[in-house]
């Protein structure tokens, strides 16, 4: 049997990751490691947590120590490492968190990897999951490639540049297999509330208002979230050892364009009158050294890996919006710790 670690599997998107592997794949084993930071739930894996085939290891990827034990004692055949920070607005307002576990601990689980492969290196893969943001902003037009040079401007993005540059230290010195990708914004059911979709959702559910940074002018490309497990799934098992490959749904947006689309979809849901859920739009301080445009050419993995996006943004935002008002207890569960603290210190000069 097979021995995957998947790190970061009780977030956002390790936690589709973690069920698509354990229904996929009866004959692997897959360990799901997580710090249970805020962003972490083991509520998003209930359906699956009793499958033989799964085992979650609460652990911190920046004990180094602890790493050491547990690819030791596991002898763990690939990972899969999702793991980090993920919020840009937190690593501006805390950096060194990001640096911690972003760059220190992916050089903690690389280290641990190292030791446990030595005499095997070559049946192993370690697959590193990335963002685009890694390449910087764009203008009105272009599209991050494999090739585009870095110019990561957060100190989110910069943490994960750093991270990858690391993986790709460790498979030229050490001759670590590695595959690495770069995806743009996911998004789908059990996003954490603090990013633009959920936040957006559960205000305009609450009547609270939406706030817009800036003009809204700023542009992501989206993905539904199980269209990005399905691409790690291709890569983790079709991927080239040392390559990158960028992973995007086609579908850029600018985020008053977006929330506009929302605000309709919530009106049909929610029974409202068309436009109700729009008068809550409010312009609000612009996020310090916000990004002005991303957005993906995916073709080396079209080509190359046949994978392609299986749904269209105005299905995938749909199924969102229905799996947030049918999930009401997720959502209050999150809603009433610490996030409300979060909010109001992310929104009050605002
Ligand atoms: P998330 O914030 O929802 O989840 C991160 C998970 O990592 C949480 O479960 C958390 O508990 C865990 N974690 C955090 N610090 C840890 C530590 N020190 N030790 C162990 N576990 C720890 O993030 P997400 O949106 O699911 O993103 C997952 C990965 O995908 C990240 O690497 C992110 O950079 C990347 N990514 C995200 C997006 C996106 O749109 N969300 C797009 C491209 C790439
Ligand atoms: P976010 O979901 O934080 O993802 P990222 O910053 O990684 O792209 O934000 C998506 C876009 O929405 C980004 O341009 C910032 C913007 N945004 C708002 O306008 N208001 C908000 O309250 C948030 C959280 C984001």
């Amino acid at each position: 049997m097979k021995k995957i670690l998947i790190t970061g599997g009780a977030g956002f998107i390790g936690s589709h990751v973690v069920r698509l592997f354990v229904e996929k794949y009866p004959d692997y084993h897959i360990y799901n490691l997580d710090a249970l930071t805020y962003a972490g739930n083991l509520e998003n894996l209930k359906d699956i947590e009793s499958k033989s085939n799964y085992s979650f290891i609460k652990a911190d990827i920046t004990d180094a120590e602890v790493m050491n034990e547990l690819f030791n004692k596991n002898q763990f055949d690939g990972v899969i490492h999702l793991a980090a920070e993920s919020h840009v607005d937190r690593s501006i307002s805390d950096p060194l968190a990001f640096i911690k576990t972003n760059i220190l601990g992916t050089v903690n689980l690389l280290n641990a990897a190292k030791l446990a492969w030595k005499d095997e290196m070559d049946k192993h893969l370690f697959y590193h999951i990335s963002t685009d943001e890694v390449y910087g902003s764009l203008g009105e037009t272009g599209l991050f490639t494999e090739t585009t040079a870095y110019d990561p401007r957060s100190p989110y993005s910069s943490s994960k540049a750093s991270s990858d540059h690391l993986v790709r230290a460790y498979h030229h010195t050490y001759g670590m297999p590695v595959v690495i990708s770069n995806c743009s914004n996911n998004y789908g059911p059990n996003q954490f509330p603090e990013k633009l979709i959920p936040l957006s959702i559960n205000n305009i559910k609450n009547n609270k208002p939406i706030p817009i940074y800036g003009k809204g002018e700023n542009i992501r490309d989206w993905l539904y979230v199980l269209d990005h497990a399905r691409a790690i799934d291709d890569i983790y098992h079709q991927g080239k050892n040392g390559e990158t490959y960028n992973i995007g749904g086609i579908n850029e947006w600018t985020n008053i364009d977006l929330i506009h689309k929302l605000c309709e979809v919530m009106d049909k849901k929610l029974g409202r009158e068309p436009g109700e859920s729009a008068k809550l739009i409010t312009f609000v301080k612009d996020r310090a050294g916000h990004d002005m445009r991303y957005a993906i050419d995916a073709s080396k993995l079209y080509n190359e890996l046949k994978w392609h996006p299986s749904l269209q943004f105005e299905e995938g935002i749909e199924l969102t919006v229905d799996w947030y008002l049918n999930n009401e207890e997720w959502l209050n569960n999150i809603i009433s710790g610490d996030y409300e603290n979060y909010y109001k210190e992310q929104y009050k000069e605002r």
